[in-house]
């Protein structure tokens, strides 16, 4: 059985940092999910079929990290026919040995909820904009604007909402630095793996 680590929070919570750190530190494979999202908002047309003709150039586009191509895959994030078309994906990717990271809004409740590990990565609204203001030369005060409109949004669809698994660890990182966080996330996996 490969072992599986679901890593959930908010926009810029610091989850994506720690999801690769894991990864690397274990040797496992890491899927950045919101990327699929975000890849299939950028390809535009009918958001069903372009979920499930995705490939790996959709996936290498230069322009997915962008706060529009956020903005644009928080929107079609609610449709449930986009989610149910990018679960095949996100099963066969998480089943792979030795083990899987996978980042995102819903791994720990609806995609992996067997998941060895489950952690929830939070921080302040203030910190996550100035984190990512900083990270895309963008301005600190519209930044806290566009990501508390698409936590909102996230947390507020009837479509796997963003929430912590009743089981998930909450990790909050805003008065952590980053080898701190690494090192807690680390920490927990190693309280499973024993
Ligand atoms: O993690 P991210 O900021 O790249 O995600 C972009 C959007 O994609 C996010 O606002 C909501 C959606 N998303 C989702 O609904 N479920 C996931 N597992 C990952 C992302």
């Amino acid at each position: 059985m490969p072992f599986i680590i679901a890593i959930d929070g908010p926009a810029a919570s610091g989850k994506g940092t720690i999801a690769r750190a894991l990864a690397a530190h274990f040797g496992f494979h890491h899927l950045d999910t919101g990327l699929l999202y975000r890849a299939t908002g950028a390809k535009g047309g009918d958001p069903v079929t372009a979920a499930l003709s995705l490939d790996a150039s959709d996936l290498a586009r230069a322009d997915l990290r962008s706060a529009e191509a956020g903005q644009a895959a928080s929107r079609i994030a609610a449709i449930p026919e986009v989610r149910a078309a990018l679960v095949d994906f996100q099963h066969r990717f998480a089943a792979q040995e030795p083990g899987a990271v996978l980042d995102g809004r819903d791994i720990g409740t609806v995609i992996c909820p067997d998941a060895a590990v489950k952690l929830y990565v939070t921080a302040s609204d203030q910190v996550r904009a100035r984190r990512r203001a900083a990270e895309l030369g963008a301005d600190p005060e519209e930044m806290l604007a566009q990501l508390q409109e698409r936590d909102r949004r996230d947390s507020e669809r009837t479509a796997a909402p963003l929430k912590p698994a009743p089981d998930a660890v909450l990790l909050d990182t805003t008065h952590l630095g980053i080898p701190e966080a690494i090192a807690q996330a680390i920490a927990q996996v190693n309280k499973v793996r024993g």
